[in-house]
């Protein structure tokens, strides 16, 4: 009997897909179920306690019904404040996206990069413990929006972002002190990467962008090598927590992600 366990994305909204596409790319055989928490949503805006008393609870039913092999948390603002609470409770191998820092901190030649987040990410001990860790010699600007996570939302399903308002949200990096000198952004919400192409246009000078998915994917396809895959992986599947999720203007954005069959919780 071949393996027919899927790999369980996880995020608040449709940010995750970031994560997704890279892993799907490098695993084509495996079968996916992505699951966007948009009863909770957003999660950028909660506190740590709402956050940690909601997704270890939330990914427990999941894995109960879904069987999962492996669980990406494809979440920064989820995984930084809960990543621990839910490899407690759960057991089967849990990936975590938490801001890429580290690689960020390697291609940087100005010594300053930009960390793009939630609210609630930006304030995490993870993130002073990561820039403490991996880049101790730049300085680390730090941005949290609701807005652009809202921008992204749209985008999927087919509003395309002001051009004024990303401006707006990458003021709030580039004019703190040493912005002028910022040569790389951390996208440190998973929503971000969506929009990278239309927030490369916005910044007020050339930077790049950097996030966890390409190394997530690795990740997984690390901790899965040797299994066993069924011989398609089927259509992928979106699940959403509340019922009312707009998937009607969502569908075809889906689609393009592999997510064929869409599902309410
Ligand atoms: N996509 C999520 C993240 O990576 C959070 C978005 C939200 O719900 O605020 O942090």
């Amino acid at each position: 009997m071949p393996d027919t366990r899927p790999i369980l994305f996880f995020d608040s909204g449709v940010g995750g897909l970031s994560v997704l596409a890279p892993t799907r790319a490098l695993l084509p055989q495996a079968p996916l179920v992505y699951v966007a928490d948009s009863a909770g949503f957003p999660y950028g805006t909660k506190t740590e306690a709402e956050i940690a008393g909601r997704v270890p609870a939330l990914l427990g039913r999941l894995a109960e019904r879904y069987d999962p092999r492996l669980i990406v948390i494809a979440c920064n603002t989820a995984s930084t404040i809960a990543l621990a609470e839910v490899r407690k409770a759960l057991d089967l191998p849990i990936v975590g996206t938490v801001p890429a820092i580290k690689p960020a901190a390697e291609l940087s030649r100005t010594r300053v990069i930009g960390v793009l987040g939630t609210d609630a990410t930006v304030r995490q001990p993870y993130v002073d413990d990561l820039a403490a860790r991996f880049a101790s010699d730049c300085t680390v600007l730090r941005h949290g929006s609701a807005e652009l996570v809202d921008l992204a939302e749209g985008a999927l399903r087919g509003s395309p972002p002001p051009a004024e308002r990303l401006r707006a949200v990458l003021a709030g990096l580039f004019d703190q002190p040493g912005g002028e000198r910022l040569d790389l952004i951390v996208n440190a919400c998973t929503h971000f990467p969506l929009l990278e192409a239309e927030l490369a246009a916005a910044a007020p000078h050339p930077v790049r962008f950097v996030d966890g998915g390409p190394g997530i994917a690795r990740r997984v396809a690390y901790l899965t090598q040797g299994q066993d895959w069924p011989e398609s992986p089927g259509p992928g599947r979106a699940v959403f927590t509340a019922r009312d999720s707009d998937t009607g203007r969502l569908a075809p954005a889906l689609a393009r992600f592999g997510l064929t069959e869409i599902d309410s919780l």
